[in-house]
């Protein structure tokens, strides 16, 4: 799918990002990520009384699979825009009873939604939604199987820029469950085409040729003390179907994960981050999840502001669909 650019100039002298879905790294420019993260440390460092508004806003938040982080930073980024919140119940709702996703949509639509932000194991299930001519309702993905998480990757970048400055050069690994990590594929394509010089590590049998155009898959201990960032992946047991998980979980701390003597070998100004939730003592001893150099609680904190930053751009979107040129895309 070709990408497609997502963001106009509202007014000369402002500057805004105006998006019609935020679904996929894929689809953003890179020009539209570098003016979302600088939104996002803008709303950060603004006093809370001058946070954007988008008062009047319906947004329903659809998690079909389980998510604290994502979930609760988005409910928190739509109460401080003033949004109307419509919580969404998977479990209690009619599609226990078999009503399609597009179908739940437009019922939601009816009622005035305006926003969807939605979890789904499925991958791409967006697709269906977007595509569909019925449905005027923008869609945020919040993650969709192991395909791409597109905010995750907002608050990464943005915790990277926060701590460098830059993106050019800087060494970033990515470690561990590479081939099921909607985090790992959605930031390995943004991270290299920001500039940054990308390591793939962890077990072979969990590499995929699809990030060989990224970066070059190593031992971590081959490039530890380079490197600038360390971004290691939670082991997600759940799509595994693996016996010997429980052997997994001990032997994988050892050969792969960040134990305390690995990190005493990591340069000075190296970070560690981790999309969490957290397996302690699999990824990361425990003892080094909120170490001086771990980034993990900024990087939930950045969250929010980063769904602000997204829904702001959605409501800017929608705001102008009718009248700004770069908006008649799809995307
Ligand atoms: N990082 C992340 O997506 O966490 P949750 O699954 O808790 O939302």
């Amino acid at each position: 799918m070709a990408v497609k650019e997502q963001w106009t100039y509202i007014t000369e002298n402002q500057p805004k990002i105006a998006l019609n879905h935020f679904v996929s790294t894929e689809h953003l420019s890179t020009s539209t990520v570098e003016a979302l993260i600088k939104r996002t440390l803008q709303i950060k460092n603004m006093p809370q009384s001058e946070y954007p508004q988008v008062k009047g806003s319906w947004v329903s938040n659809l998690f079909l699979e389980p998510s604290t982080r994502t979930h609760l930073s988005f409910q928190v980024a739509e109460r401080h825009l003033g949004m109307e919140v419509l919580e969404f119940d998977p479990s209690t709702s009619s599609l226990k009873k078999g009503e399609t996703m597009s179908d739940t949509v437009l019922t939601l639509q009816a009622l005035g939604v305006e926003t969807v932000v939605i979890r789904s194991g499925e991958e791409k299930y967006y697709e269906a939604l977007i595509n569909n001519k019925d449905l005027n309702v923008s869609v945020v993905n919040g993650g969709d199987g192991s395909g791409q998480h597109p905010s995750q990757s907002l608050l990464d970048v943005t915790t990277i820029y926060e701590e460098f400055g830059y993106f050019k050069g800087l060494k970033i690994a990515i470690s561990g469950d590479l081939s099921h990590s909607r985090v790992a594929h959605s930031n390995a394509e943004l991270l290299w085409r920001l500039g940054a010089e990308l390591y793939f590590c962890g077990p072979e049998a969990w590499y995929e040729e699809s990030y060989d155009k990224y970066g070059t898959f190593v031992e971590l201990d081959d490039v530890l003390e380079e490197l600038d960032v360390l971004m290691l992946l939670r082991v997600q047991h759940e799509r595994h179907d693996d016996p010997n998980a429980e052997l997994l979980k001990e032997t994988y701390h050892y050969r792969h994960g960040l134990t305390e003597d690995r990190e005493r070998r990591m340069a000075d100004q190296a970070i560690i981050m981790h999309p969490a939730p957290v397996n302690r003592d699999v990824e990361i001893a425990d003892s080094l999840v909120t170490c001086e150099r771990s980034r993990i609680y900024r990087q939930m904190q950045n969250g929010m502001f980063a769904r602000m930053a997204i829904l702001e751009a959605i409501q800017n979107g929608r705001g102008l669909k009718e009248n700004v040129y770069a908006l008649s895309e799809k995307y």
